[in-house]
């Protein structure tokens, strides 16, 4: 277990804004920053992080919680993973206490795979620069490639020597378990149920997770054999799933970021030349075609992706189509294709970085008048083609979800293809009603992302859900995390806080929702050590549960909007002003709600019992509560109404 004075050190280091901007683009607004949901596919900003509180809030999905949780939400990391990635940002020693299970083999599944392939990373590592075999065979071919020491150290490369059990021999001694180097691709089985290496005579490309861990590889041969596969890669694993990884991610987002732009290459040697050219906002798809969720992956840290193509036209013209999936995701896609036979890799390095620059900016097109140009083309004179052409670029063009940028487009595209703007704003809104038609027939689709959402709703109040019946008790817990630690004074009650007198006041009342429960059992329990838990005690609270409650509750949209705040003073305000009747109402309607349901079970019960005694009874507990009920009433319009 990672000790409390860590856990304090690293609560103090953490900024959240700090953190949560490595995944999301963030932009300040008035005291908060706002930017897009990573949780769910949105296009205006509801995401919202307090620096202030510490909290972050998705009005999109209804997440919120500490800079910890939000890492527990994205990469699913445990509580002391969360912690772990924090203290190692901000270089905090983390001292932890001895505790079995967090052994390397007790340790939960994934991190066991972690474990293991980072260790590999290492022993890959140390081979390249430490043995005769890798520097020999490794090392040479990596420095003929011009990878300087640098970058070799950075991306981690590597070397697997040219034996069967080189690797997998030295990670068993060393107490590696056989189940996860097989399972993470490390080694392959043989019949007889011995393991073997599965790189050999390989140069190696460990492939990183977006928080920079190593999760899976490609080793290189060097070989000019054409039977020997030119790259062998991990397989699929709990840790690697390779539809949602971009090669090079992990060291590009803070570039990809900062430029607003991310180039995307085909390869490992792509991305690691055009980084050490000091191009830094470079990922790679790894030799397969864009997915989705790689598309996500960059779209929450640029709108823009610029993508640079080999010189061979047949592959560019293969990929158009699943470009189309860029656009629909709502980003600018733009190409840039390098002179023929040369790759980012081969061009950078004979040009050099400023003519590589230089060659972009000159060069670079924007996808759809690419796509025009190259089909126009094809198509020549004729005419069944040049039909065909503008139907395709209609195509592309209805899969922009901003309308404005689309009229443009076909502004363009009319010059283009020689055809009169209206006729093709024509086609264009039938391919756009004609989708709208589809999915709203599909209602599983994913066709609410597309409804347009008006920002400046974001800052809306929501409506409290005091209407379902946990309701009123997050009521109270809201009141408790607000104004707990606030002195009381009022007339005739003083010298106490809000929290432990409401405390007090529910002692006889029993919580049903059970977050709920939990929470006020933990205040309860604080308020009888002597502390008077405040906002962040639940904030920073291990239980991921009791901090979602924490922060729905504080994080609604008019606290975290000074906006509101300013525009609709009015009920925060009322609020404060008779405190008293804030705080009793809530107590005592959540008291009538209890005597309500009470009652209720009453009735039922009084009538299903066919026995006069019994009914004589319940009838006299009926009349009691009733009363209870109609003293609650008289004393909450008494403090209410005044
Ligand atoms: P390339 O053949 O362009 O590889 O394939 P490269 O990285 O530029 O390698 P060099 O320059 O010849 O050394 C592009 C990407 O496709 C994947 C790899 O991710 C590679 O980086 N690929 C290629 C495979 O996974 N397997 C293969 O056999 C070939
Ligand atoms: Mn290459």
């Amino acid at each position: 277990m990672i000790t409390k004075p860590t856990i304090d050190k690293i609560m103090e280091a953490t900024d959240i804004v700090e953190v949560i901007g490595e995944f999301v683009q963030l932009k300040k607004r008035g005291a908060n920053y706002v930017g897009l949901s990573p949780f769910v596919n949105e296009r205006t900003p509801s995401f919202t992080v307090s620096p202030a509180k510490g909290i972050f809030k998705d009005f999109s999905s209804g997440k919120g919680g500490s800079a910890v949780t939000f890492l527990m939400e994205l990469e699913k990391f445990t509580y002391p993973e969360a912690l772990k990635w924090l203290a190692k940002k901000y270089s905090i020693e983390v001292e932890e206490t001895v505790d079995t299970s967090e052994n390397r083999e007790a340790d939960n599944h994934r991190e066991s795979l972690m474990i293991v392939t980072g260790y590999a990373a290492k022993f890959f590592h140390e081979s390249l620069l430490e043995t005769d075999e890798g520097k020999n065979i490794g090392l040479s071919y990596f420095k003929e490639r011009g990878f300087n020491k640098d970058t070799i150290t950075k991306f981690e490369l590597g070397y697997s020597p040219d034996q069967w059990e080189a690797f997998t021999g030295q990670a068993i001694k060393e107490g590696y378990q056989q189940e996860f180097l097989e399972e993470s691709g490390l080694s392959v089985k043989r019949d007889n149920g011995s393991l073997y290496d599965r790189y050999r005579g390989r140069v190696m490309f460990p492939i990183h997770s977006f928080t920079g861990r190593v999760i899976a590889f490609g080793g290189r041969t060097l070989k000019n054999d054409k039977n020997v596969p030119k790259y062998v890669n991990s397989p699929e694993s709990e840790i690697y799933h390779k539809s949602s990884v971009l090669y090079g991610l992990f060291f590009a987002k803070k570039a990809i970021r900062d430029e607003d732009n991310c180039y995307l290459v085909e390869g490992y040697a792509d991305v690691i030349s055009v980084h050490q050219a000091g191009i830094e906002n470079v990922v790679a798809s790894s030799g397969t075609s864009l997915t989705v969720e790689q598309i996500r992956l960059i779209g929450r840290l640029t709108k823009n992706i610029t993508i640079l193509y080999d010189g061979d036209a047949a592959g560019i013209k293969a990929s158009l189509r699943g470009l189309d999936m860029i656009l629909e995701e709502g980003l600018n896609v733009k190409v840039v294709l390098f002179p023929d036979g040369h790759d980012p890799d081969s061009y950078v390095r004979s040009v050099g970085t400023s003519a590589f620059k230089k060659y972009i900016e000159d060069t670079k097109k924007d996808f759809i008048l690419y796509k025009t140009d190259l089909l126009l083309k094809d198509a020549g004179n004729d005419p069944i083609k040049k039909a065909e052409v503008i139907r395709e670029i209609v195509e592309s063009v209805a899969k922009i979800p901003d309308s404005i940028k689309a009229s443009v487009f076909i502004k363009e595209c009319s010059d283009l293809l020689k055809i009169d703007e209206r006729a093709l704003l024509s086609e264009l809104n039938k391919m756009r009603m004609a989708k709208a038609k589809k999915d709203s027939q599909q209602p599983n689709s994913n066709s609410r992302q597309f409804v347009p959402v008006d920002e400046t709703l974001l800052y809306e109040p929501v409506e409290q859900e005091v209407k379902d019946e946990s309701g009123q008790e997050k009521e109270i817990i809201r009141l408790l995390l607000l104004y707990g630690n606030r002195m009381i004074d009022w007339d005739g009650i003083a010298n106490t806080y809000i929290g432990p007198f409401m405390i007090a006041e529910l002692s006889d009342v029993e919580f049903e929702h059970s977050v709920s429960k939990q929470f006020v059992e933990l205040y309860r329990k604080e308020v009888e050590n002597g502390v008077l838990p405040d906002e962040q005690y639940f904030i920073h609270y291990q239980d991921k549960a009791i901090v979602d409650l924490t922060v729905t509750l504080i994080a609604t949209k008019y606290i975290l909007s000074e906006n509101w705040y300013e525009m609709h003073h009015i009920l925060v305000n009322d609020e404060q002003k008779n405190m008293k009747a804030t705080i009793l109402g809530a107590i005592f309607h959540l008291k009538k709600q209890k005597v309500g349901k009470i009652l209720d079970g009453l009735r039922t019960e009084l009538q299903k019992t066919p026995d006069a005694a019994d009914q004589d009874i319940l009838l006299s507990q009926y009349i009691h509560m009733k009363k209870v009920e109609k003293s609650i009433s008289d004393y909450l319009g008494s403090v209410i109404i005044k």
